[in-house]
């Protein structure tokens, strides 16, 4: 059987960030300094990359700037021929650093931010400072002519801002807004009732999105979809499991998605010891969700199960205990209930976070 490669790698260069996101979807454990690939074996991750038909390269982290050798790393994947999408906070890029990074091959950047001013912001991103550093950032991007995309992460202690968030993101000079619910796995799970917007916050934002969408055609596209939490259907994540992406980490293990370290049971195959064709084509980790075989009803005979190939397995796992469970996110699932319990528990939370740290006590 040929088995269409992935038509984007995610590489996750590094765990380091100057902020401490309790939404952050990296592990608990983070991965340290020493532990991260070198320029050389990531620029030959990149090569084979393209050799086995990725388009699109996203340099994320944690933090990706945190490594001195990101204009180098954006350099490979140019050579490489990779459409190359920078996924950063942003509080480390000055001017000169953006024009080496677009002048090193930089198609794209997409820039996070926490809330529309600094004060909440810089509460949730846990660093002070950080807020007007990303504005700077946006400046920088936008005159070294990069495509921006601004990439808010909304949550119950956000999401009233969301037409602040909109008007942020025109001023920014974005050509696209994603307005990204937080997905509850890694450091986000721990900080959930924290995090759960509640169903009215939910509907407002949603009318807010529809009436934006409306009035600023053609100046700003809006990336939004119904968070799982509040949903009767799950998503496609990662477009399916071993089918559309696949993810590196700042380690070398090479993913189905960027979560899936979270999930037992497995052994990641490491891309110093393998190519990511073999990887891609052969590893049993990436075989194991693969398609519509491994599905338990009611996927096997849902008529979505080639739609959304059963939702998520982080979340699957992180709610069920089973990777192999039907994502609770859909209404078909024995265990959707969860979700309510989650929202309603959420409700009565005092909103106190769990930062993200290198070691957790
Ligand atoms: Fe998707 Fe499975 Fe739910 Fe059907 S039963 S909608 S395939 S998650
Ligand atoms: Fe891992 Fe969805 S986050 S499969």
């Amino acid at each position: 059987m040929t088995i269409a490669p992935p038509l984007g790698l995610l590489a996750e260069v590094t765990h380091r960030c100057p902020l401490r996101c309790p939404y952050c979807s990296n592990p608990v454990e983070l991965t340290r300094a020493a532990q991260e690939l070198d320029t050389a074996t990531w620029a030959r991750v990149f090569r084979e990359a393209a050799a086995l038909g990725v388009l699109q390269l996203h340099l994320s982290g944690g933090e990706p700037t945190a490594r001195r050798d990101i204009v180098e790393l954006v350099a490979a994947a140019a050579q490489a021929g990779l459409y190359t999408n920078l996924i950063t906070a942003g509080v480390t890029l000055d001017a000169a650093r953006v024009a080496a990074l677009a002048a090193a091959g930089l198609d794209h950047v997409q820039l996070s931010v926490q809330d529309t001013e600094s004060t909440g912001a810089e509460r949730i991103g846990g660093m002070p400072g950080a807020h007007a550093r990303k504005l700077a950032a946006a400046r920088h991007v936008t005159e070294a002519g990069l495509p921006l995309t601004l990439n808010a992460v909304v949550h119950r202690q956000n999401l009233d801002r969301l037409p602040a968030l909109i008007d942020l993101a025109l001023a920014l000079g974005a050509g696209r807004l994603e307005v990204a619910h937080v997905q509850y796995y890694g450091w986000a799970l721990a900080n959930r009732a924290a995090l759960l917007p509640t169903r009215a916050q939910l509907d407002a934002a949603t009318a807010t999105v529809d009436a934006a969408r409306i009035a600023l055609k053609g100046r700003l596209v809006i990336d939004y979809v119904v968070p799982d939490y509040h949903a009767h259907r799950p998503k496609a994540c990662m477009g399916g499991w071993g089918s559309r992406v696949m993810a590196v980490s700042p380690a070398g293990r090479a993913l189905p998605c960027h979560a899936a370290e979270s999930l037992p049971g497995f052994d990641f195959p490491d891309v110093r010891a393998m190519s990511l064709r073999d990887i891609w084509e052969t590893s049993e980790a990436f075989a194991r969700y693969r398609g519509t075989a491994w599905m338990a009803e009611p996927c096997r005979s849902c008529d979505r199960r080639e739609v959304d190939w059963g939702g998520c397995r982080c979340q699957a796992f992180a709610l069920t205990g089973d990777a192999g469970a039907t994502d609770p996110a859909c209404a078909l699932s024995p265990h959707h209930a969860l979700l309510d319990l989650a929202v309603q528990d959420a409700a009565a939370d005092d909103g106190t976070f769990i930062y993200r740290e290198m070691a957790r006590g």
